[in-house]
């Protein structure tokens, strides 16, 4: 059984995609004629030159709206497309959860014949710069250090791409896993950590101290008073990355 066909169940609800966030993975796709897109779950920021969704799990498949491009259950790691099929190939959040990224990363590569956009993200920056890994979810933070791919190697399995960063709107619509960054209160939500592997896998019992003193710090006001500064902000950069490779 594919890991978000028990992740996955209320993924469509949460993640919404963002329209911002979809402006620049389609400005990253250029001007290619067709796309395939590997590990995307219900379709989310597939433009409409969309030709194939690969994707492992049946009940991610499931949830991809209707009219969306005819979806292949399959794996990154062995892609079921003759070598050059797509003029782009986008894999968007998901290359931490294959077993095998640089066999993986070698696929896209071998599909592609003109470029590749990977959504990821910087783990290392990750930790620093988003308070609720930092400050309350510690065992969080320990398994997505378990599991991240650097970027930097990522980005050489590529064969080189340029690193563009990606802030994340205060009011973003796609529910990942620093999407609520000037929303604490959604955290406390278990609807919000259902649709956020991080959480998910983490699992409740490591979370709970962290969660009970992140409510404690929100009811007493803590929470505003040490991040009044964030509170001014539209935008913030947790280390979201999009890599664009020219094949
Ligand atoms: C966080 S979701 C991202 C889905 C979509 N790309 C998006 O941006 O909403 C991660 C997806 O990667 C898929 N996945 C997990 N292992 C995979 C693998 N080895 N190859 C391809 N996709 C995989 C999961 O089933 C899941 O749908």
């Amino acid at each position: 059984m594919a890991l978000y066909d028990t992740l996955g169940t209320t993924y469509g609800r949460t993640r919404r995609p963002d329209p911002r966030i979809a402006a620049r993975i389609h400005a990253a796709l250029g001007d290619a004629t067709d796309v395939v897109n590997v590990g995307a779950g219900t379709g989310s920021y597939e433009p409409a030159r969309t030709v194939l969704a690969v994707e492992p799990s049946r009940v991610m498949v499931a949830q991809r709206p209707p009219g969306s491009a005819p979806a292949v259950c399959a794996v990154a790691e062995r892609l079921p497309l003759r070598d050059g099929a797509a003029d782009a190939v986008m894999a968007l959040l998901t290359v931490h959860h294959w077993t095998d990224p640089a066999a993986g990363i070698a696929e896209l590569r071998r599909i592609a014949r003109r470029r590749i956009v990977v959504l990821t993200w910087d783990q290392r920056m990750f930790r620093e710069r988003f308070w609720l890994v930092r400050e309350y979810l510690p065992a969080a933070a320990a398994f997505d250090d378990s599991r991240a791919v650097p970027v930097d190697r990522l980005a050489a399995q590529l064969g080189g791409a340029r690193q563009e960063p990606v802030p994340v709107p205060h009011d973003c619509t796609d529910g990942f896993g620093a999407a609520f960054w000037r929303r604490p209160h959604a955290y406390l939500d278990p609807r919000v950590r259902a649709g956020i592997s991080l959480f998910a896998q983490t699992g409740e019992d490591a979370l709970a101290p962290g969660l009970a003193a992140l409510a404690d710090d929100l009811a007493a006001g803590r929470w505003h008073t040490r991040h009044a500064g964030l509170l001014t902000l539209d935008t913030l950069d947790v280390g979201y990355r999009l890599l664009v490779a020219d094949v």
